[in-house]
Parts: structure tokens; C-alpha cells; sequence
């Protein structure tokens, strides 16, 4: 069967692109890359794209007068080369409405919190500073408003009492790599349905598997 088309968008360094790209190396993994998109020359995950001799391209906001042209010019390139669902990996550019609804059920995003809890920036510092025990990440699907669409995979990891922002981030991008990876599969098998905001998967067997407890949650 045909490989699902991704177009990954990137603005940095790629780490969750990478788990992507070791992922697709295993022909039977029902995706393929066939975009990575940077609104930036200098992020380091072109290079690991380019590595494992991915088409890359780079769409550079400053290039253009407003975001709808700029959007205009990343949905060129997507198309052009096929893309069927758009995997934002550390993008840092807000996207508009417009984008969003052309894209409605075929674009996806990783956030480094469990949603709704801590959407936007500086993610770490700002549970660390709430007290809260949990920390962990989400994919979920684009909407409008940022960091808040059909919630897909989570993963939980605990916050230590000695954890800094640094510390817990590196917690939290392990268990991102695990579901990312795991929720482009289930797009890719036909198993994610939209229903009024919530995602239904059908068939995936273990119930756990819709929020994993990330390695070190074991404490
Ligand atoms: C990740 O923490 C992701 O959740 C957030 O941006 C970061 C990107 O990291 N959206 P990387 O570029 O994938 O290493």
C-alpha cells in the first residue's frame, strides 16, 4: 500500500523530526517524508533531513509582506510535493485560520504538555512553577486557536522536586518522540476519526495505549 505523504515543518532543531525519519527508514512504517519545510535556513534538522536524503525546502517568513502570503507560499510547497498531512516539529510561526481550515484533519502538532494545561510557551518553567506533579506532551490536531485542537496521544512523565526547566524538558521530549511517532502510525492505518472535537481510535487493541506513562514515570 501507498505510504502516507508527510510534510514535516520545522523551525529548529529537529529532534522530533528525527524520531520521524528513523521511524519511516523501516519500509513497513505506513508513512514517508516527503517535505521537510523550514521558515528558517539555519535549523539544524535541514541537516538531518539532508542526511537521510529528504527533499528539504525553505520558506522564509521575512520574505514575505504578510502571514496569508507567506502561507500561500508554504501550501505551493507542500503541494508540489504531495503532501498529505502536515507534521509541525517545532515550528515557531503561528499559523491563520485559513491555513488551518485548508489543512482541517490533515495537520498535526506536538506540544510539550499534557493539554489543555500550559499551552504556548515556555512550557517547563511554567508547570514547574505551578507546583504541578505531571508533566508530558500531546499530539494533537491544528485548530485555530494555538495548541488547542482534537487531542490524539498524550504521554505523562512526573516532575521531581529537583527538576529544572532543562531537566524536565529532556524528560518530556523522550516521551515526545514515542508519540509522535505512534500517532502519525494510527493516521497513516486509517484508525483517527474526528468526532465534535475528540478523536476516537479505532482498533488499537490496548486501551493504555492512549496515554502512555512515559519510561521514567517508574519513581
Ligand atoms: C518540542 O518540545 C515540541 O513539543 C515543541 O517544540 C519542540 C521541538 O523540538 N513544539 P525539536 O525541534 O523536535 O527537537
Amino acid at each position: 500500500m501507498a505510504r502516507l505523504k508527510l510534510g514535516v515543518l520545522i523551525s529548529g532543531r529537529g529532534t522530533n523530526l528525527q524520531a520521524l525519519i528513523d521511524a519511516a527508514a523501516d519500509p513497513a512504517f505506513p508513512a514517508e517524508i516527503a517535505l521537510v519545510l523550514s521558515n528558517r535556513g539555519d535549523a539544524a534538522g535541514l541537516v538531518r533531513a539532508e542526511a537521510a536524503g529528504i527533499p528539504t525546502a525553505v520558506v522564509r517568513h521575512r520574505d514575505f509582506a504578510d502571514r496569508p502570503a507567506f502561507e500561500d507560499a508554504l501550501n505551493e510547497t507542500l503541494a508540489r510535493a504531495g503532501v498529505e498531512l502536515v507534521c509541525l516539529a517545532g515550528f515557531m510561526r503561528l499559523l491563520t485560520a485559513r491555513f488551518v481550515d485548508f489543512w482541517a484533519g490533515k495537520a498535526i502538532n506536538i506540544h510539550p504538555s499534557i493539554l489543555p494545561a500550559f499551552p504556548g510557551l515556555d512550557t517547563h518553567r511554567r508547570a514547574i512553577d505551578a507546583g504541578v506533579r505531571f508533566a508530558g506532551a500531546t499530539v494533537h490536531y491544528l485548530s485555530a486557536e494555538m495548541d488547542a485542537g482534537p487531542i490524539i496521544l498524550q504521554a505523562a512523565t512526573p516532575i521531581l522536586p529537583e527538576d529544572d526547566p532543562d531537566s524536565l524538558a529532556a524528560r518530556v521530549l523522550e516521551a515526545e518522540h514515542v508519540i509522535y511517532v505512534r500517532a502519525v502510525r494510527w493516521i497513516a492505518e486509517g484508525r483517527v476519526t474526528i468526532t465534535d472535537g475528540r478523536t476516537r481510535i479505532r482498533d488499537v487493541g490496548d486501551a493504555a495505549a492512549y496515554a502512555l506513562p512515559a519510561k521514567s514515570a517508574a519513581v
